[in-house]
């Protein structure tokens, strides 16, 4: 069995998400847990507009902080990567490519849906791609390798058009593997896959494009509103994908889900995801004991 590569994306999915602002240096620190914990990558920030989500406005003050820290936690630690939406974003990253917290993945992000794009990037599924073509030029000129992912949000539901069909994500998918990206990710941003809507969606992008043995690679993002994620990862490890996001402690948590008296579930919790792996037979670098310190620290950052 190949083993499964797992992102944490936590820091960044699942704090955006969080009302509290949280330290940079506590950030940090979620971050060094997660890289005791053995994940193969950190989703570490957000070069976003503070404007639209505060909760990232201290993108370089936690890779700062990190970079002060190292080397000894971080000698030899999982990928980094942080997202950028466009130019003013990746002007900002450029500081963070080199040194000892470098990033080593740079992540776009668009969406299958029309209005989660305009109300997500203020801007059509066109324009948001059009402000990725000098981004991704002016990361294929710089000195060294740096690997882009291309996040597709909304690739089952959108919380304000309902359905989404899959021809509408693998169109969205070939217009970022055009411009280069090493990896797309597919988004279930609020959480609504099931196992039948996940083994659609794969089936018609395998068909398409290719899951697997093509340059751009799936990693499956599953948030857990419903608690479908689990079934979710059993039906794409069938279906030959091996890379997932979760986010340690399930940390996040949809606002279009959540209640006054009930928050919703964030992206799948790590420890869901690594275990449900394990169970269908595949392996993992993760060290769940060490997962369950980062876990334990990440619920005390956001009080629960
Ligand atoms: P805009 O308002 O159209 O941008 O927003 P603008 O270019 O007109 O600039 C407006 C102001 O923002 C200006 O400042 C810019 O300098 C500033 P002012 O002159 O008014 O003082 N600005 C920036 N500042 C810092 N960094 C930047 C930046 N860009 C502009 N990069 C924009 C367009 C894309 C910037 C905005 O909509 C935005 O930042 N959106 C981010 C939303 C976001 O982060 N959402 C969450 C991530 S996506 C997600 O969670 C889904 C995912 O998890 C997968 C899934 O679950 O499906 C990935
Ligand atoms: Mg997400």
């Amino acid at each position: 069995m190949p083993n499964v590569r797992i992102t944490d994306v936590s820091p960044r999915d699942g704090l955006q998400n969080e009302s509290a602002m949280i330290a940079a240096a506590d950030k940090a620190q979620l971050v060094r847990l997660l890289c005791a914990a053995c994940v193969d990558e950190v989703e570490v920030t957000s070069f976003v507009s503070p404007k639209w989500v505060p909760q990232l406005g201290d993108a370089g003050a936690v890779l700062a902080d990190l970079a002060a820290s190292a080397p000894s936690p971080l000698t030899s630690r999982p990928l980094f990567s942080a997202l950028v939406p466009n130019e003013r974003g990746l002007d900002s990253a450029l500081t963070f490519l080199q040194g000892p917290a470098a990033l080593g993945k740079l992540s776009l992000f668009a969406a299958a849906s029309e209005t989660f794009s305009q109300k997500n990037t203020n801007g059509s599924i066109s324009q948001v791609l059009e402000r990725f073509v000098p981004v991704m030029h002016r990361i294929r000129a710089l000195p060294h390798r740096i690997l882009v992912r291309g996040y597709i949000s909304c690739v089952v539901a959108c919380p304000f058009e309902g359905l989404i069909a899959p021809a509408q994500v693998v169109d969205v998918a070939k217009k970022l593997i055009a411009m280069g990206v090493d990896e797309i990710d597919l988004g279930d941003t609020i959480g609504a896959a099931t196992r039948e809507t996940t083994r659609e969606l794969l089936n018609i992008y395998a068909r398409e494009i290719g899951l697997v043995t093509t340059a751009s690679p799936v990693t499956l993002h599953l948030h857990d509103t419903f608690g479908h994620a689990a079934d979710c990862v059993r039906v794409a490890l069938d279906a030959g994908i091996t890379s997932f996001d979760g986010s340690v402690a399930g940390l996040g948590g949809c606002p279009y889900a959540s209640t006054p008296t009930r928050r919703a579930p964030g992206n799948i919790d790590t420890a869901l995801l690594v275990n449900t792996v394990h169970a269908a037979g595949f392996t993992t670098h993760v060290d769940l004991d060490a997962l369950a310190c980062a876990s334990q620290y990440a619920r005390k950052l956001v009080q629960r």
